[in-house]
């Protein structure tokens, strides 16, 4: 099945408030603990969240790896509203825990006053790379912001095969789920990669260090540690 790309940023009201309602508890759990095996339990003390939308991985990451500062960047200002209110709640998580909007590509060269000029030790993303038009921007941010030795971890969808298995998916996935987000699932589904594609990419970009592999049913992973 031929790839069919949806919108980049989540920025429509609708959209946003019924994701970051939704309950991901189980996946994004789950993410995190595969980031943890996958990095030996060490990510290192600086970690940067891609595509963090209302925050649901970089709170878990903070928590995860108490010594650990976290930065999530996301291109939508709503999603970016949710996570700050988040934060607001949770004091203890402040001083190690931001928020900045950023989008993808980015700017060349770096403003100065970026928060991201400095080298990340870990480098996260969740659920970003489908959303992406030109999926280049993000290795190329990966590989600008890394610190030598940093870890990249990736999860995302993988493209299924056929319109009717996006269906059926879409079916036992999204089973009483609201309607925006059936359809937000669906597109997703059409605008996923393979894990062909992602090796592509990846050493497009350089990243040979990388690998990626099919995770579970619906999933690909890429991870490993740069030069
Ligand atoms: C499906 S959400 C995933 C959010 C979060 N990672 C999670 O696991 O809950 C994808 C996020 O990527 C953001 N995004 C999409 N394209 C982007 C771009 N070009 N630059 C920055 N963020 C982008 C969207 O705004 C959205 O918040």
């Amino acid at each position: 099945m031929q790839r069919t790309p949806e919108p980049e940023l989540m920025d429509a009201p609708d959209q946003v408030l019924a994701y970051a309602a939704a309950d991901f508890e189980a996946s994004d759990q789950a993410m995190v603990e595969r980031l943890a095996l996958r990095c030996a339990g060490d990510p290192g003390p600086r970690l940067l969240d891609l595509g963090c939308g209302p925050g649901n991985i970089s709170f878990r990451l903070a928590r995860r790896w108490p010594g650990a500062r976290v930065l999530g960047i996301d291109g939508a200002p709503r999603m970016l509203a949710i996570a700050r209110q988040r934060l607001a709640a949770e004091p203890e998580l402040q001083p190690r825990l931001a928020f900045a909007e950023v989008s993808l590509p980015l700017p060349r060269p770096l403003p100065q006053a970026s928060p991201l000029a400095a080298g990340f030790t870990a480098l996260v993303s969740n659920s970003l790379l489908h959303h992406l038009h030109e999926p280049d921007g993000l290795w190329r941010a990966v590989a600008a912001l890394a610190a030598p030795g940093a870890f990249v971890y990736l999860q995302d969808l993988r493209r299924p095969a056929s319109p009717a298995a996006v269906e059926a998916l879409v079916e036992r996935e999204m089973q009483g789920a609201p309607a925006v987000l059936r359809r937000e699932y669906h597109a997703s589904l059409h605008a996923a990669f393979t894990p062909e594609e992602v090796r592509a990419q990846l050493d497009g970009a350089g990243l040979t260090a990388l690998q990626v592999a099919p995770l579970q049913e619906r999933y690909l992973e890429v991870w490993g540690r740069l030069a």
